[in-house]
C-alpha cells in the first residue's frame, strides 16, 4: 500500500530578498495547497508584492527556493494552471484601443501555439471567464472606459480565461466603492467554493472577507501563518503587524 502525500501547489522554503543591500524579506516558509483561500496581508512596503513576484519567478529570491506543483520554479512550465492579476493591472490609458473581448482573450495567449487561430475552446474558455466575473454585457466596451469595479472584474476574468487551478490577486480593490467591493468578493467566494479554485488574495479589507478565508498570512519581513484568521485580527496583533494603533472594520455594516 503506498501513502499518498498531498504535494503543495506552492513549496517555498526558506526565502530572502535583498534589494540595494536591505533585506526585504527574510526567511520565509510556507506551503499553498489546492483549493485553500488564503489572504495575504500587511504594511506598504512590507514585501508582499515582492513575495508573489518570487511565487512566480518574476524576481529572483537572495536565498531558498520556490517549488511549484513539486517542481523547481526553472523546471515548471504549465503557467496556464497559475492566474496572477498584478497590482495596478486595473490602471488602463483612457484611449487603450481595446474591447473588453480583446481582454480577456489575451488570458488564452500562453495556451495558444503563436499566430494560430482561436479554437473552439478559447472560445468556450473565453465567454466561461466573462460569465464568471460578471462582464458578459460589458464585451464590446473600450477597456480605457470602464469604472474601476468593472476593470478589476475584467482583469480576474482575463487571469480566468486561461483555466487556471489557482488565481493570485494583488490588491486589486484600490478606488472601487464598498458595493462594487462586496460583489467581486462574492464572486471570488464563489469561484473558490464551486469550482474549487485556489485563491491568494493579497488586501487590506481583511475584516470583511474573514469569513470566506482558510488562513491569513501576515507579511512584514517575515511571515506569520495563522489557521484561524478570525481569532489573529484582533486589534492587538493589526498594532504589531502595522505598527500602528490600527482599528479594524470587522464588518462594514458596523465600520466607520
Ligand atoms: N527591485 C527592487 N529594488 C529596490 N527596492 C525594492 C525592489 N523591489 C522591492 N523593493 C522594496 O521592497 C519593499 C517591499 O515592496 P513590495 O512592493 O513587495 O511591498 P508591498 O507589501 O507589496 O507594499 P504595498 O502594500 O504598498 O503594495 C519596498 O520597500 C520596495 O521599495
Ligand atoms: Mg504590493
Amino acid at each position: 500500500m503506498s501513502i499518498k502525500f498531498k504535494v503543495p501547489i506552492f513549496d517555498v522554503k526558506n526565502l530572502s530578498y535583498t534589494a540595494s543591500g536591505q533585506e526585504i524579506l527574510s526567511n520565509i516558509s510556507l506551503e499553498i495547497f489546492n483549493s485553500e483561500y488564503i489572504a495575504i496581508i500587511g504594511p506598504n512596503g512590507g514585501g508582499k508584492t515582492t513575495l508573489v513576484r518570487m511565487l512566480l519567478g518574476l524576481d529572483k529570491p537572495s536565498k531558498g527556493e520556490v517549488k511549484i506543483y513539486g517542481k523547481r520554479l526553472k523546471n515548471f512550465k504549465e503557467w496556464n494552471k497559475i492566474g496572477y492579476v498584478p497590482q495596478r493591472a486595473s490602471h488602463v490609458d483612457a484611449n487603450f484601443p481595446a474591447t473588453v473581448l480583446d481582454i480577456v482573450k489575451m488570458g488564452r495567449t500562453s495556451k495558444r501555439k503563436p499566430f494560430s487561430r482561436e479554437s473552439k475552446e478559447d472560445k468556450e474558455a473565453v465567454y466561461d471567464a466573462m460569465l464568471k466575473m460578471d462582464v458578459l454585457d460589458l464585451q464590446d466596451k473600450m477597456v480605457g472606459r470602464l469604472s474601476g469595479g468593472q476593470r478589476q472584474r475584467v482583469m480576474c476574468a482575463r487571469a480566468l480565461a486561461s483555466k487556471p487551478e489557482i488565481l493570485i490577486l494583488d490588491e486589486p480593490n484600490t478606488g472601487v466603492d464598498m458595493v462594487s467591493q462586496k460583489r467581486f468578493y462574492a464572486l471570488l467566494s464563489k469561484l473558490n467554493k464551486e469550482e474549487k479554485i485556489t485563491i491568494v488574495f493579497i488586501t487590506h479589507d481583511i475584516g470583511v472577507i474573514a469569513d470566506d478565508i482558510g488562513r491569513l498570512f501576515t507579511i512584514n519581513q517575515k511571515a506569520t501563518i495563522c489557521n484561524n484568521p478570525k481569532q489573529a485580527l484582533s486589534c492587538e496583533d493589526m498594532s504589531k503587524l502595522y505598527g500602528i494603533e490600527a482599528h479594524l472594520v470587522h464588518n462594514h455594516k458596523h465600520g466607520h
